[in-house]
């Protein structure tokens, strides 16, 4: 199954991700997280996209395309994947149908309050990525991932000012993306506020798996 996970910051893409990619054995595809791997090594990409990222702001959209039209030609991503952050504008979309055709598109329906208040407890493992939450998914020990014993940190762009210029950012060229995918007929919503297992529920229900 060829997924698209579309919604605003903290809404839960990747933790719902996390969950999805055991239940349909396809790879989770995360743009956000490819940039922070090449940040991380210091690649070029990682140095050309770093500053842009830390403002909350969009990487452009040619770089972008370019990166997962690359990644959809891997072996792994034949039989499908989640997309988790991609597309995020208009073009982006228009790019992705020319190479590849979602089946469905999972829209995480939040209300920004919420997002807020997951954005401002997240901690994620620098090594695995694995994302927590200072009180609603607590590692055993605040500074080691449970998962791989990585460190646990705050990401640079979950500061206040970047959160809020994400959100907009969200707000101006990633929402239009709803009606563009409704008017395909291919678009499911999510109601994303209530606990990681009753979203995941939520989820394998409206999928219907
Ligand atoms: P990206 O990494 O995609 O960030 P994002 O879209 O802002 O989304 P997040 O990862 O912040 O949130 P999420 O929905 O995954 O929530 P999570 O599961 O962590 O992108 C980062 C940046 O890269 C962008 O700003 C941009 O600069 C660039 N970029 C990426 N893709 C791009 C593209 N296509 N084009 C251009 N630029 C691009 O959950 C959040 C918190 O809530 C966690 O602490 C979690 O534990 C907790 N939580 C999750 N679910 C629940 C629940 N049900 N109940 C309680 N707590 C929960
Ligand atoms: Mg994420």
């Amino acid at each position: 199954m060829k997924l698209i996970f579309l919604g605003p910051p903290g809404a839960g893409k990747g933790t719902l991700a996390a969950r999805a990619v055991a239940l349909l054995k396809v790879p989770h595809i995360s743009t956000g997280a490819i940039f922070r791997s090449a940040i991380a090594a210091q690649s070029t990409l990682g140095l050309k996209v770093k500053a842009v990222i830390d403002a909350g702001k969009l990487v452009d959209d040619a770089v972008t395309i370019e990166l997962v039209k690359e990644r959809l030609a891997q072996a792994d991503a034949q039989a499908g994947y989640i997309l988790d952050g991609f597309p995020r504008t208009i073009p982006q979309a228009e790019a992705l149908s020319a190479f590849s055709a979602a089946d469905k598109v999972v829209n995480f329906d939040i209300p920004d309050g919420a997002v807020l208040e997951r954005l401002g407890g997240r901690r994620v493992c620098r090594n695995c990525g694995v994302n927590y939450h200072i009180v609603f998914n607590k590692p055993k020990n605040e500074k080691v991932c449970d998962a791989c014993g990585g460190e646990i940190y705050t990401r640079d762009d979950d500061r206040e000012e970047a959160v809020q210029k994400r959100l907009e950012v969200y707000r101006a060229q990633t929402a239009p993306l709803i009606d563009f995918y409704r008017q395909k007929g291919i678009l499911i919503d999510v109601d994303a506020r209530p606990s990681v297992d009753e979203v995941v529920e939520n989820f394998k229900k409206a999928l219907g798996v």
